[in-house]
């Protein structure tokens, strides 16, 4: 039999070539192609008349029952849907010193007890005694917790197969070797195929395998896409170096909605539970100052309030700077255009800083209206009331569009203490309950800038 042509595959997208590429005609990253020997294939036969594959109706076809294992960690089992799907392969990605360690020997101290629920903790990176450093930190007293600290595949489902583990967690990926491959670990190929045959071992054997990815500074996974493909879900784990919390999403979840975000501190004794994050992220606002304004934006189920802060400086550049964080760079450029436009604020002689407080990422369009209030007021320099929120999304001729689950996000300001909202009108004609909250209802963003006018 012929010997199969080896192929390229870029390290960074998984494009596949059948000759060695400098650059990467698909991603465009520069020396990311690595050599690939594909296992024999079979010949393909196609469909053939007669193989016995029949098409079933779909409404013949009974649902899956799930085993879900809640992890005691109710904002991962948010994320997940409930919990860990037995059987399952997750991926956690997130960039190195984030805590995706600390999260999963929380997750193991939780989970595993030394009778039926063990755990398979397997660690490429760190030593046995470090591994016991960071447990006596978190205070767990690691009954049927079992680690290995060693990245050989073999090794690892025989371990697997000895200690029959509920769950098996390897962190990382990227540390993972097959040594039936000459390639490096870390390698597109180590990466498939250490993680393909650990796929294999949880649906085969119903154990729910947790892979650790880290991701390289351009955010995403590193070594192959594919991963992200062989998995039935891809958690990230976010946040900011230099803020505490840390926020984890569901980017694929074949089990649950990927819109849940599980929110934690990072504390001197690991990662604490933020039920209630808008408490969290309003710790430190300050008062009476221009430039702020308050919004609700809702990350799944949960509505969270959050901070959005504007600066407005002359600019001493021929082209203004515009600066933003935790927001969309493009939906700033619209806002500043529409409120130049139609309100005739001159915002272009200007440089424009747009921060979103916290190190919270905001995409929703409903936060239009309160990045708006802020850009004024920044601009203007007055200030509006500490007790006022906004909420809504703004259209090019400035005009102010109603947007889902008002209900809920005016639940969650009275609850914070809010008393304005400033909100579309058509949101506001359909809200049935007011509560404890003065309704300032908009028809355009022209109507906001009577808020700024009224102030002294
Ligand atoms: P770690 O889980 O090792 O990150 P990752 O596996 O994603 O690379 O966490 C590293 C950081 O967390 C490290 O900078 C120290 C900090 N940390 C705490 O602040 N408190 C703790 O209890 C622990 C265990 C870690
Ligand atoms: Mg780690």
């Amino acid at each position: 039999m012929k010997q199969p042509k080896s192929m390229f595959v870029c390290s960074e997208c998984g494009a596949q070539s059948s000759k060695w590429l400098g650059r990467c005609p698909s991603c465009g990253t520069w020396n990311t192609y690595n050599e690939m020997i594909p296992a024999r294939e079979t010949a393909k036969t196609g469909l053939s008349a007669g193989s016995g594959i029949r098409a079933v109706p779909l409404s013949t076809v009974s649902l899956p029952e799930y085993l879900r294992a809640a992890t005691g960690i109710s904002e991962l089992d948010r994320v997940l849907g409930g919990g860990l799907v037995t059987g399952s392969v997750v991926l956690l990605s997130g960039e190195p010193g984030i805590g995706k360690s600390t999260l999963l020997m929380q997750l193991s101290g939780a989970v595993a007890d030394n009778s039926v629920r063990r755990i398979l903790y397997v660690s490429g990176e760190e030593s046995q005694s470090q591994l016991k450093m960071r447990s006596e930190r978190l205070k767990i007293n690691g009954d049927g917790i079992f680690m290995l600290t060693d990245g050989d595949i073999n090794n690892i489902l025989k371990a697997a197969e000895e200690l029959q583990p509920s769950i098996i967690i390897a962190d990382s990926v990227q540390t993972l070797t097959d040594p039936e491959l000459t390639s490096t670990a870390g390698s597109v190929t180590q990466v498939r195929q250490t993680a393909a045959r650990l796929i294999e071992k949880a649906k085969k054997d119903s154990v729910s395998v947790i892979l650790v990815g880290h991701i390289n500074k351009e955010g995403s996974i590193a070594g192959p896409k594919i991963l992200e493909h062989m998995v039935d879900a891809v958690l990230s784990f976010e946040g900011e170096r230099r803020y505490t919390h840390r926020i984890i999403r569901a980017t694929k979840n074949r089990f649950g909605s990927t819109n849940e975000i599980g929110v934690f501190e990072m504390t001197e004794n690991g990662l604490c539970e933020i039920p209630n994050p808008s408490e969290m992220l309003l710790r430190d606002r300050p008062v009476g100052t221009s430039g702020s304004c308050a919004v609700c934006v809702m990350e799944g189920s949960r509505p969270i309030i959050a901070e959005i802060q504007a600066l407005a400086t002359p600019t001493t550049f021929p082209s203004p700077r515009r600066t933003v964080n935790g927001a969309d760079y493009n939906r700033l450029y619209l806002l500043l255009a529409v409120l130049e436009k139609r309100l005739g604020l001159r915002f272009s002689t200007q440089d424009i800083y747009l921060n979103v407080v916290g190190g919270l990422r905001i995409d929703e369009p409903a936060a239009d209206l309160a990045s708006a209030m802020a850009l004024i007021s920044g601009l203007l320099d007055k200030p509006l009331p500490d007790d006022l929120i906004a909420v809504g999304e703004i259209g090019l001729a400035g005009e102010c569009r109603a947007v889902s689950n008002t209900e809920q996000r005016v639940k969650e300001a009275v609850r914070l203490g809010f008393k304005k909202i400033v909100i579309p009108s058509r949101s506001a004609e359909k809200l049935r309950t007011a509560g404890n909250i003065e309704f300032i209802p908009l028809k355009s963003i022209y109507e906001a800038l009577v808020l700024f006018k009224n102030q002294n």
